[in-house]
């Protein structure tokens, strides 16, 4: 609770929003912010369509009840958008008379790397803003897991599943194209617990005559089928496809994945770190704290400067890629 200066007490007032890319689990973050925050007391609104809605000004009132029933939906009932014009400056001015029309001083964002540019720059324009990372890509440095980044990896693990199904019937190689932008956790992970034989990515790098050697060797000692994990933005998997029948032997066919990898009802493991993570950033916006991301590190939920999150480099991934250099 805030006090005005007769000592009388303020209603505080908060904002929610996902923005960027929509990821499993948003939906559980947003409904641990609304109940948190109701109760501590405080009045939580709804952004709508992420920073394009903030300036278009669709925001709303929400009760506990507009909240029900989300924690298990994928997608997010907030609405989310890409929005590069908020970079302008009387762009987010915009935003920020926005919400000071409501009177709203804290917002919680729900989201990735862009988001949370966004969020440090209004923190800086007097918004209390906390970052919740909220995307696919596993490619936010201060946390350990991404909400969105266990559903979609148990997405694509399944589609490897089913995909080995056909590939041993026909004794082909498959290539996979998976998304992460320019991250290979989400190609790392699927691919070691898909039981695949290669993977590619930005962190592994690409060397096409390597690739095909390794691939033209399996093929020669008698194994029937083979797996290749690829991060979208790498290469073309028709191309590499047809490389791969060429020189190995393999018959081989590509697939996308695409947005099929953003849908689906969350994991409980995105479910449960979002609900912390919600709660987390209300405890911070009680005590007036503004401008800090909030992570996952082991067990322990965490927050950074928003700033310093954006420019820390992860080790996680990089033990797995060791793991990966062992599989070898
Ligand atoms: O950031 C999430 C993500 O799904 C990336 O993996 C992918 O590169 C990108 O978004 C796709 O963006 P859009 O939905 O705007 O095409």
């Amino acid at each position: 609770m805030c006090y005005n200066k007769f000592g009388g007490d303020i209603m505080k007032k908060i904002a929610v929003m996902t923005s960027g890319g929509d990821a499993p689990g948003m939906n559980a973050a947003v409904r641990a912010v609304v109940r948190s925050a109701l109760h501590h007391g405080f009045e939580v609104y709804g952004v709508y369509y992420g920073y394009k809605g903030l300036v278009e000004g669709k925001i709303e009132k929400l009760s506990r009840g507009d909240v029900s029933r989300i924690i298990n939906r994928g997608g997010t009932v907030l609405g989310s958008a890409r929005y590069p014009e908020f970079l302008k400056e009387e762009v987010r001015q915009i935003a920020v008379d926005r919400l000071k029309a409501f009177g709203i001083t804290g917002l919680v964002v729900i989201g990735g790397d862009g988001t949370y540019r966004g969020a440090q720059s209004l923190n800086e324009m007097g918004i209390k803003c906390i970052g919740l990372p909220g995307t696919i890509d596993n490619d936010i440095s201060s946390t350990d897991y991404t909400i969105g980044f266990h559903t979609a990896l148990q997405t694509v693990v399944d589609a490897i599943d089913r995909l080995r199904d056909t590939s041993m019937s026909h004794q082909r190689c498959s290539v996979v194209e998976v998304m992460g932008r320019n991250c290979g956790d989400l190609a790392l992970y699927a691919g070691i617990a898909g039981g695949s034989e290669f993977i590619i990515t930005p962190e592994t790098g690409f060397d096409k005559q390597l690739t095909l050697d390794a691939i033209r060797d399996s093929h020669l000692r008698n194994k029937r089928h083979a797996i290749v994990v690829v991060t979208e933005h790498m290469l073309d998997v028709d191309e590499l496809s047809k490389d791969i029948e060429e020189f190995t032997g393999y018959e081989t066919r590509a697939t996308v994945l695409g947005h099929i990898q953003r849908g689906g009802d969350p994991v409980a493991f995105d479910r449960v770190m979002a609900t912390e993570m919600g709660e987390y950033a209300v405890e911070l916006l009680k005590k007036d704290i503004g401008g800090r991301a909030i992570g996952l590190s082991g067990l322990n939920m965490i927050d950074y400067d928003i700033k310093e999150a954006l420019t820390m480099k992860s080790d996680v991934s990089n033990k797995r890629y060791g793991l990966v250099g062992r599989l070898k």
